[in-house]
């Protein structure tokens, strides 16, 4: 992943000038599976890797439950790599700036599957702004690679009910559904 490493020096937008660290990922570089985040958080932009707050440990919980070992069978990133002030969301022309190192990642990890974990990775990859409630679990195509939409782990965190119908849960099978499709040849 050399070739990413450009990126730490990064200045395309002005995330730059209040980021400690540019983070960029965690994960198996050849890993069939690639996560899209949205972007770092305090802790990330502290310690230089995507997901490691209480969003990460969430997620890292999920993918256990589902099959899925996160430092073996998957990729993670965010759709951008730098940390927005106050954890405000991405403005577009933050992904836009962005989105050549997210392209990048995409041609050097070449991944089966992509999960993009809420709205901001949706918008940052596909373009659409789309309610979650209606994308998550579906089956998408994308350059042809396969892509499914999930809730966000901070949206879970945000809603903990343990029903059956509730956010954390429908976030678990459709992590499950992944994990199908990656055994399938
Ligand atoms: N939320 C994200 O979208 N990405 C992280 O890396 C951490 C929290
Ligand atoms: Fe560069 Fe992306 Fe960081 Fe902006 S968020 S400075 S485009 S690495």
């Amino acid at each position: 992943m050399s070739e990413l490493l450009d990126c730490e020096h990064c200045t395309a937008c002005d995330l730059a000038l209040t980021r400690q660290r540019v983070v960029i990922s965690r994960g198996a570089a050849m890993a069939p599976l690639m996560l899209i985040g949205e972007a770092p958080g305090a802790q990330e932009d502290a310690m230089g890797q995507p997901f490691v707050g209480r969003s990460g440990q969430l997620l890292d919980r999920l993918l256990l439950d589902a099959g899925l070992n996160p430092e073996q069978d998957l990729y993670i990133c965010n759709a951008v790599k730098c940390r927005p002030p106050q954890n405000r969301r991405p403005k577009r022309g933050e992904l836009t700036a962005c989105r050549p190192w997210l392209d990048r990642q995409i041609d050097l990890v070449d991944p089966r599957v992509i999960v993009l974990l809420g709205a901001t990775a949706v918008e940052s990859l596909l373009g659409i702004k789309g309610g979650m409630t209606q994308l998550r679990g579906q089956w998408l195509s994308w350059e042809g690679r396969v892509v499914m939409p999930i809730f966000h782990p901070s949206y879970l965190l945000r809603n903990p009910s343990r029903a059956a119908d509730a956010p954390t849960a429908l976030t678990l099978a459709d992590l499950r559904v992944v994990q199908q499709r990656l055994c399938e040849r």
